[in-house]
């Protein structure tokens, strides 16, 4: 690494990924680390200009106040301490500084420099990559998502041939998502692909269960399954490339805050996992990848092109998963992306999907009194899917959407539209 970079401890702030955005911001790198890092540990961070001890709501763990190693003040660089009373440092503030004060704390006093910007970080993490992989080879779950795909651009301009991709079709995927995946990548890119219809075994295991951890643990646990027995036939497979991002690993659980969700990248891996991970873009936020991707010279429909969830469908046909709901989820997600684009909104809503949960509700079909499923749909805005408002979509265009629905797609009967932001709601509902 060779950008300066400003450490935040988390001691129990709500406002840490804030505050590394801020800083980022301003060109100049920062991570989050737990408030109990050791001194060790921190020598081992490169280019270490400042610490931010970055206090909060949540500072009382277990009944006592979380606090830094006192060791950690003789590491010889300037501290910041935010609603942190028990620091020991000259320069002290009750809440997040604003822009001036965070370039004061950032440049003056720590002297950082303005280098971080893609680039840096490209060849960084090249260099990175080559250093771990050596001679290896690694296998890449490629969804076709933005996340994934970077990661393969980046492992291709990194390792080339020694990178194999496998695209897993878990039964989960949108409406000609796996054709497109290996028209892309097969054809056009010439990846090394493997292409694996596991529809059966997903939807087989995940029969019956209802809760959506468990479900998101499944479809990552079998991930990991799939992909091991796939490198026992490649043979010499020893790393797993992932498309891991920083609001992943913050949101499987901090030492100071409870567990929102855990990922599938993070919280799903089973315990007799067999490869060792590169995960080159789990320092990076959303929009962060997104130009780390025109970086590396993707096209921008790829790069731009809306998130999907490791866990796919799974996790927007809510409780236990039948095909039934699972037709009803994908038909009425495609009539919606159809509209959007229709519309123009494709490239102005961040994402847009829907979700169709597992009760029922009366209605009225054909004379007839029906019970059937309703289609929630769900359309929101945000820049790092930390939080996120809600696309005051045009009446018309809701009205298409929710005729066409009721006409096309089987057993449902109803249409919403979902008006809550993130927080207190996360994007999916699962
Ligand atoms: P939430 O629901 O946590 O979603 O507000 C934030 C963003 O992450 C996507 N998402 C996932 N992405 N693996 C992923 O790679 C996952 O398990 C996962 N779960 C949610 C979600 O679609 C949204 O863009």
């Amino acid at each position: 690494m060779k950008q300066d970079m400003i450490v935040i401890l988390d001691l129990g702030s709500t406002k840490n990924t804030d505050l590394a955005r801020q800083i980022r911001n301003l060109g100049v790198y920062s991570e989050i680390h737990p408030h109990d890092i050791t001194l060790e540990e921190l020598k081992h961070l490169q280019n270490v200009k400042g610490i931010v001890l970055n206090g909060g709501e949540n500072r009382v763990v277990n009944g006592a106040p979380v606090d830094v190693h006192p060791e950690l003040y003789q590491f010889g660089c300037p501290v910041l301490a935010i609603d942190h009373p028990a620091a020991r440092c000259e320069k002290k503030l009750d809440t997040l500084p604003d822009e001036d004060a965070l370039k004061e704390f950032v440049f003056d006093i720590c002297q950082a420099k303005a280098n971080w910007n893609m680039k840096n970080f490209i060849a960084d993490q090249i260099e990175q990559i080559r250093r771990q992989v050596g001679d290896g080879k690694v296998l890449l779950a490629l969804s076709g998502g933005v996340d994934s795909s970077v990661v393969a651009a980046l492992l291709i301009r990194a390792i080339g041939k020694q990178l194999v991709c496998v695209h897993v079709n878990h039964g989960l995927m949108r409406k000609n998502e796996s054709e497109s995946v290996i028209e892309v990548f097969q054809n056009q890119l010439c990846a090394n692909l493997i292409y694996v219809d596991a529809t059966d075994r997903f939807l087989g295991k995940l029969e019956g269960v209802a809760d959506p951890e468990q479900k998101r643990k499944i479809i990552g646990g079998e991930f990991i399954r799939v992909f091991e027995e796939e490198a026992r036939k490649l043979e010499g497979i020893d790393f797993l490339g992932q498309g891991t991002i920083y609001p992943d690993i913050i949101e499987s659980g901090t030492k100071t805050a409870q567990t929102v969700k855990s990922h599938h990248n993070v919280g799903g891996l089973p315990e007799d996992l067999k490869f060792d991970l590169v995960e080159p873009l789990k320092q990076l936020f959303k929009d962060e990848v997104r130009a780390c991707g025109l970086e590396l010279g993707l096209p921008s429909s790829m790069v731009y092109r809306q998130p999907f969830p490791g866990p796919g469908l799974g996790v927007r046909c809510l409780g236990a998963i039948t095909r039934e709901r699972l037709n009803a989820v994908r038909e009425s997600d495609a009539i919606l992306r159809e509209e959007f684009e229709r519309a123009g909104l494709d490239h102005k809503v961040w994402q847009y999907f829907t979700v169709v949960p597992d009760f029922k509700s009366v209605g009225v079909k054909n004379h007839a009194r029906c019970f059937d499923y309703m289609v929630i749909l769900r359309a929101i805005n945000t820049t790092d899917a930390m939080s996120a408002t809600i696309e005051r979509v045009d009446w018309d265009v809701l009205q298409r959407i929710t005729d066409r629905i009721l006409t096309e797609v089987e057993h449902v009967n109803r249409v919403c539209y979902d008006m809550s932001p993130k927080p207190p709601a996360t994007i999916e509902f699962e």
